[in-house]
């Protein structure tokens, strides 16, 4: 039986007909068109699919959608500021961090969840918090140094 349910995603407010088995990941690409958020193993294990919910990773193919209602929910198409690259997208593009960009989108939000935990993590930390995101073109050291960069931006915000 179809339900009616209201997502808050980007600031924005949706209202959208869902099943009660319809993962966050299906609702966000399949019903509301948000392509960003990338479905991968669909199983859990390769964070193509992250999205925060009130700023925390979440892997988007295992939350149902309607778990995420009643809470603020970022996809990659909400990072941006005043129509700005972020400064981690900026980085990614300038240090080399993505090459067929299918993982990028979650490595971001991971990312930015790491450095609105911590202002300036060691290599060792990022490496630790992002091991959930796998990238299959294997660009893992330019993915280190993007962040890294970012987080030696300082008063920069992240
Ligand atoms: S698509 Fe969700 S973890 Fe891989
Ligand atoms: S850039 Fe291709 S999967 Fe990471």
């Amino acid at each position: 039986m179809k339900k009616g349910i209201e997502l808050k995603i980007n600031g924005d407010n949706y209202e959208v007909l869902i099943s009660p088995n319809n993962t966050l990941l299906e609702v966000l690409r399949d019903k509301l068109g948000l392509m960003g958020t990338k479905q991968g193993c669909d199983l859990g294990a390769c964070g193509a699919c992250t999205v925060l919910i009130n700023g925390e990773a979440y892997l988007s193919c295992i939350m149902l959608a309607m778990d995420a209602v009643g809470k603020e929910i970022m996809t990659i198409e909400g990072i941006e500021e005043d129509g700005l690259l972020h400064p981690l997208q900026t980085a990614f593009v300038e240090k080399g961090g993505l090459q067929c960009g299918f993982c990028t989108p979650g490595m971001i939000l991971t990312a930015k969840t790491i450095l609105d935990e911590e202002e300036h993590p060691t290599e060792d930390t990022i490496k630790k918090k992002m091991s959930g995101n796998l990238c299959r073109c294997t660009g893992y050291k330019k993915i280190v140094e993007a962040v890294m960069s970012v987080s030696e931006q300082t008063g920069e915000g992240a």
